[in-house]
């Protein structure tokens, strides 16, 4: 017998910029027969703008109520795999609509992970300029007490995504690996 894994099938994916989530959470909801939503995605196709671009024309706080609007009509359907930007789970707003709707796994990757792995990337408008390995390391720790209310943890350093996408599938399946 196959057990029905936490959530229902569906879950959301947190974590920083580079962890993998939207690439793991394709997998995942393969794997689970889900539909994949990539919250940056729909925020850029409502805007008609990516996300650079919101971020440039409009600032910040523009950026962060079109997530809200996105993620509220994103839980409006059941059995989801959602992929949400590194920012949208700081929010308690955003936190109690995301773990009301389906287990929130965060993805964890070291700063070094994380600056490997966007070193040619100049697609994150809160790393640009400046020290990118200091904003790195400053963002992570302050946003860390965020991230850590999530229901699973998964690391991800040195990990292929379909590694960390079968660590997810088997935790969701798993209710005693659950923090709280
Ligand atoms: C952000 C992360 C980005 C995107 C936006 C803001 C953040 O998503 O939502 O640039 O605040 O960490 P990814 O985590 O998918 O890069």
């Amino acid at each position: 017998m196959t057990r029905r894994p936490l959530g229902g099938g569906a879950a959301v994916l947190i974590g920083f910029m580079g962890a993998g989530k939207s690439s793991v959470g394709r997998v995942v909801a393969r794997r689970l027969g889900a539909e994949f939503v990539d919250l940056d995605a729909r925020i850029e196709s409502a805007a008609g703008r990516s996300v650079q671009e919101i971020f440039a024309s409009q600032g910040e706080g523009v950026f962060r109520d079109l997530e809200k609007e996105a993620i509220r009509q994103a839980v409006s359907v059941p059995g989801r795999v959602l992929a949400a930007g590194g920012g949208a789970f700081c929010d308690a707003g955003n936190r109690a609509l995301l773990k009301g709707y389906a287990p929130v796994v965060f993805l964890d990757a070291s700063p070094e992970t994380v600056i490997g792995r966007l070193s040619r990337d100049a697609s994150r408008p809160l790393l640009q300029g400046g020290d990118r390995e200091a904003k790195v390391r400053e963002l992570m720790a302050r946003r860390r007490p965020a991230y850590g209310k999530s229901d699973f943890g998964v690391s991800t350093d040195g990990l292929t995504v379909v590694q960390v996408a079968g660590r997810v599938v088997a935790l969701l399946g798993d209710r005693k690996g659950r923090r709280k």
